[in-house]
């Protein structure tokens, strides 16, 4: 026996997993440290334990051993689905998009949990500053972008914002100090997704990150299924009017995740799940691909695609994979409901990557190559369950240009996506015939969707002659 704190069940089930190592420091913690130790093992799912350490021993990178041999047999048959280009069929589409919009048929879920680490930060990535002359940070853009929506539309569109415990309080907290960005916090819904331990790659053990800390990792953005419903979300959603939901990630500030073709094409084709795509032209692109084979069709995360399937090239010399997934999905509600009451509905993917931990000794170690596994569901896994999947693709200047990478990165850096953002402004105000002074920067201010917002705010033939944040303040 440890301590009375530590309860006589919690204490079998780490036993019986094998995993007493995890209270090697027990006796030098004082009784937070016991308290904080005894919360996280608490939350450890020991039932489902064992599946863990099963994935972590039979896996190579990336998809789990017996599942690469599947997918690969998917991909030998699998082909690019056919997809909706954004304008070809725009009046149809957008007036379908629009009536939904004005309904309020739509809500959003924007996935935050994602802790940035290949930009090297630690606290939510929405706080990082992107405007190239405001300075608004990525939450700005995203949450300005739905007011746009709701005052074009005269409809609030509902927000859930999808956090983890690496971004649960700076989110919170970001919201309470900017006024939830400008929307009403009646409709803006904060819920958090799960952690998963992280394991050692060779045995499959839990790891210490401290004395009093097992190394643990956000379960992926597909934890937002299970987390959107043990938060109520689905009736949050169905009480505020909606049928369906579009979700978008963090880091995209450029997304469209309402355009009315979009979500038009959506309702037209009475689609579950609908997706945005990108024309992928280079094997390397970081991009997941969507492929059917003609009964089901599925995304395939781009470290799971066979490097040789990735540059085989079709008719026309596209690459065979060219649907590129920027993670822009729209949802019918009715599909939610159905899929989360499926058994496990979203498989496990492995990630291995490298973990600080404690040795026996209590020397903390960093390893700079991999040297443990973590667990990860990908919402996208949901494509083969649904029943009409619609695929639409958007040219990436309107609404794609994620920051990934740090600076000096070839691509998907700060700097890229400054430059998209200005030109992305500058193809805006050349629609509405305003002309902007060579190399004199200019930024629109969030909630300016398109030329039709500019209306009000400049008269065609109008110059801007200085650096200009347009329609801010607004
Ligand atoms: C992701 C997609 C990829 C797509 C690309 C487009 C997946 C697995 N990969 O790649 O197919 O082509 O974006 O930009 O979907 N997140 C959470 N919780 C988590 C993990 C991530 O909320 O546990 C969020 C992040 O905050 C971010 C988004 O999911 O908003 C993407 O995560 P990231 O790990 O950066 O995915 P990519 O590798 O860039």
């Amino acid at each position: 026996m440890h301590s009375p704190s530590l309860p006589a069940a919690l204490e079998e089930s780490i036993a019986q997993a094998g995993q007493d190592h995890v209270l090697r420091f027990w006796k030098t913690l004082d009784g937070s440290a016991r308290d904080r130790l005894v919360g996280q093992l608490a939350a450890i799912d020991w039932g489902m334990f064992g599946e863990l350490r099963r994935l972590a021993r039979a896996s190579g990178p990336g998809v789990v051993a017996g599942a690469a041999a599947a997918l690969a047999a998917d991909l030998a048959r699998a082909a690019t689905p056919p997809c909706y280009v954004l304008g070809d069929d725009a009046d149809r589409a957008a007036a379908a998009g629009r009536k939904g919009l004005t309904a309020g048929l739509f809500g959003a879920v924007l996935v935050a949990g994602g802790q940035g680490s290949r930009l090297g930060c630690n606290g939510p990535k929405g706080v990082v500053p992107v405007g190239p002359l405001s300075g608004a940070t990525l939450f700005d853009l995203l949450l300005g972008r739905l007011r746009g929506i709701a005052k074009r539309y005269g409809r609030r569109v509902p927000l859930a914002i999808m956090t983890s415990s690496a971004t649960d309080a700076d989110t919170r907290a970001w919201l309470a100090d900017h006024d939830y960005g400008g929307l009403d916090p009646d409709h803006v819904l904060v819920f958090r997704q799960r952690d998963l331990p992280a394991v050692d790659a060779a045995a499959g053990d839990l790891l210490l990150d401290a004395p009093d800390r097992i190394a643990m990792a956000p379960d992926g953005h597909g934890g937002m299924l299970p987390a959107l419903v043990a938060a109520g979300g689905l009736e949050w959603f169905a009480d505020r009017g909606c049928r369906h939901v579009t979700t978008f990630q963090v880091d995209n500030p450029l997304t469209m995740p309402l355009h009315p073709e979009f979500v038009g094409h959506h309702l037209l084709d009475e689609a579950e799940f609908s997706t945005q795509v990108v024309h992928k032209r280079e094997p390397g692109e970081r991009v997941g691909v969507v492929a059917s084979d003609g009964k089901r069709t599925f995304v395939v995360e781009y470290s799971d695609l066979p490097a040789a399937l990735a540059a085989e090239r079709g008719p026309g010399d596209r690459l065979r994979f060219h649907a590129g997934s920027i993670a822009v999905h729209a949802f019918a509600l009715d599909f939610l409901r159905r899929a989360s009451a499926a058994p496990d509905p979203l498989p496990l993917h492995v990630a291995h990557k490298a973990v600080p931990f404690l040795k026996d000794t209590g020397e903390r170690v960093s390893p700079r190559t991999p040297n443990a596994v973590k667990f990860e569901r990908f919402i996208f896994d949901l494509m083969p369950l649904a029943r009409r999947v619609c695929l639409v693709e958007i040219d990436p200047a309107e609404g794609f240009a994620p920051l990934k990478n740090p600076p000096g990165a070839a691509a998907d850096t700060l700097a890229h996506v400054q430059a998209a953002l200005d030109t992305h402004a500058r193809r805006i105000l050349h629609r509405a015939g305003v002309v902007v002074a060579d190399g004199v920067g200019v930024e629109l201010a969030p909630w300016i969707l398109d030329e039709a917002d500019l209306d009000a705010l400049l008269s065609p033939g109008s110059r801007i002659e200085r650096p200009t944040v347009i329609g801010s303040g607004i």
